[in-house]
């Protein structure tokens, strides 16, 4: 019997065995049928335990498996709500309802490689892409997809490919790009400085010289009153000569100091000093286009390394500079303002009579590379570094802003003493002695 019942076409057998009818004929049938419902419940014990590996494979996975059938235009991703952080329900069903989470400006390139693929000009598509996800972030993805059938004319009719998430891999190449960025300017300003210190040194000396040598002249008797005009006219040029030099002394320290990239050591500073560095080095920009007025308060030392502070004002107070046109410094006003607030906090305000920032852009302006100013003007990392530089110091930045009106930048730092309370809180200090016994 074990050779009638196991052949591949046992359902055949057993209908002709019911067809022949009779009592062995019946039993046969009735074995064979048994037999077949056995081998059934198998197969589906196999099926279900392999479908059950696939799911835990999938739900183990953080990419997002995807199959998209293009005739029917139904796509099948079920961990997509969870990874962007969705109801379930909000799981897109179709390409169409899929277009409204990608980013509009990575839209046309992604299309374009869909169709490539489908088209068959290529066989896989690799994007990255920007996703919204169910906070409201963007999410960035990398997107991989390869067509799994085709019809007769080569135009795919399946697609299958994955979404892996690589928002942090961006973050840090962009963080990356920000120091290389920081370093090198860094190094510029510290090598143009120097250059310019060493000439000034002399100009400086000469100038001094040559008062200390006139002045004498300038208070000759009356016979001597020729001699005395020239030597006056020349003290009045020198000493002009000289308050211009002292600027430039002024100017090559400051931007020393901003420039300092390899002493980003953290030690009580006076934000005040930080900012008048800052206005100095932007002073020529600032007073083109507005009128700027200090209002500062004693405040309390922050805990801050004073060049990437400087660096932080400076952004600011260029960007409220060139939010003003230029030529108008009468009608405008930039105000910097600095204050002690509750709770041990440093706040400088840094507030301009500008265009303002459109309600469209406010959320992205913080964005590395978002800039609404020409190339060679912007490059749309200033307000990203800002904001890289001052998280670091436990502290935030808040924007105010009106179109037409202008706009208001705070930069909130905890005192020095705070941070350094924080710090001791965070890391009990354990007596060496208590350590060894
Ligand atoms: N005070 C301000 N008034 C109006 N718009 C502003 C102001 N500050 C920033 N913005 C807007 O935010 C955008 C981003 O500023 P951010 O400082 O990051 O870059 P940028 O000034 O364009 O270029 P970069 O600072 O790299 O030279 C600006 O292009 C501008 O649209
Ligand atoms: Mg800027």
């Amino acid at each position: 019997m074990p050779g009638l019942l196991g052949g591949d076409a046992d359902l055949v057998k057993a209908l002709s065995l019911l067809a022949l009818g009779g009592s062995i004929g019946a039993a046969l049938a009735a074995a064979l049928q048994w037999r077949l419902r056995g081998r059934c419940t198998v197969t589906r014990a196999a099926l279900e335990a392999s479908e059950d590996r696939l799911r835990w494979a999938l739900e183990a996975t953080s990419e997002i498996v995807w199959d998209w059938d293009l005739a029917r235009d139904t796509l099948y991703h079920p961990s997509w709500a969870r990874t962007y952080g969705y109801r379930l329900e909000r799981t897109p069903r179709t390409g169409r309802e899929l277009v409204p989470f990608i980013h509009p400006e990575d839209m046309p390139a992604f299309h374009a490689e869909v169709v490539k693929v489908v088209e068959g000009s290529q066989d896989v598509f690799e994007i990255e892409h920007r996703v919204l996800a169910g906070t409201g972030e963007w999410r960035w993805m990398l997107g991989r997809a390869r067509a799994a059938s085709r019809d007769a004319a080569g135009k795919a009719t399946r697609l299958v490919g994955t979404c892996t998430d690589i928002t942090e891999k961006k973050r840090m190449a962009i963080k990356l790009q920000i120091a290389d960025r920081m370093a090198s300017l860094g190094t510029l300003a510290a090598g143009v400085a120097h250059e310019i210190n060493t000439p000034l040194a002399y100009v400086l000396a000469n100038v001094d010289c040559c008062l200390e040598r006139l002045e004498p002249l300038t208070a000759a008797g009356d016979g001597a009153a020729p001699t005395t005009d020239v030597a006056r006219e020349c003290v009045g040029a020198l000493r002009d000569a000289h308050a211009g030099a002292a600027r430039m002394r002024d100017i090559v320290r400051d931007l020393k100091a901003f420039s300092r990239v390899e002493d980003d050591v953290r030690e009580p500073v006076q934000a005040q000093a930080s900012l008048r560095a800052a206005l100095s080095l932007a002073d020529l920009e600032l007073r083109r286009r507005a009128r700027v007025v200090l209002d500062f308060q004693p405040v309390p030392p922050v805990l801050a390394s004073e060049s990437r502070l400087s660096q932080v004002f400076l952004n600011l107070l260029v960007n409220a500079a060139q939010a003003i046109p230029e030529g108008h410094p009468d009608r405008h006003e930039i105000r910097v303002t600095m204050r002690e607030m509750a709770g041990g906090k440093v706040m400088v305000e840094i507030r301009d009579t500008g265009c303002g920032i459109a309600p469209e852009h406010r959320h992205r302006i913080f964005d590395p590379f978002f800039t609404t100013k020409p190339a060679g003007v912007g490059t749309g990392l200033g307000l990203s570094i800002c904001h890289e530089i001052v998280s670091a110091l436990r502290g935030a930045i808040e924007v105010e802003s009106e179109v037409g009106q202008g706009s208001r930048f705070r930069v909130i730092l905890p005192a020095a003493s705070v941070t350094q309370a924080d710090v001791r809180r965070a890391q009990p200090e354990v007596a060496p002695r208590e350590l060894v016994g």
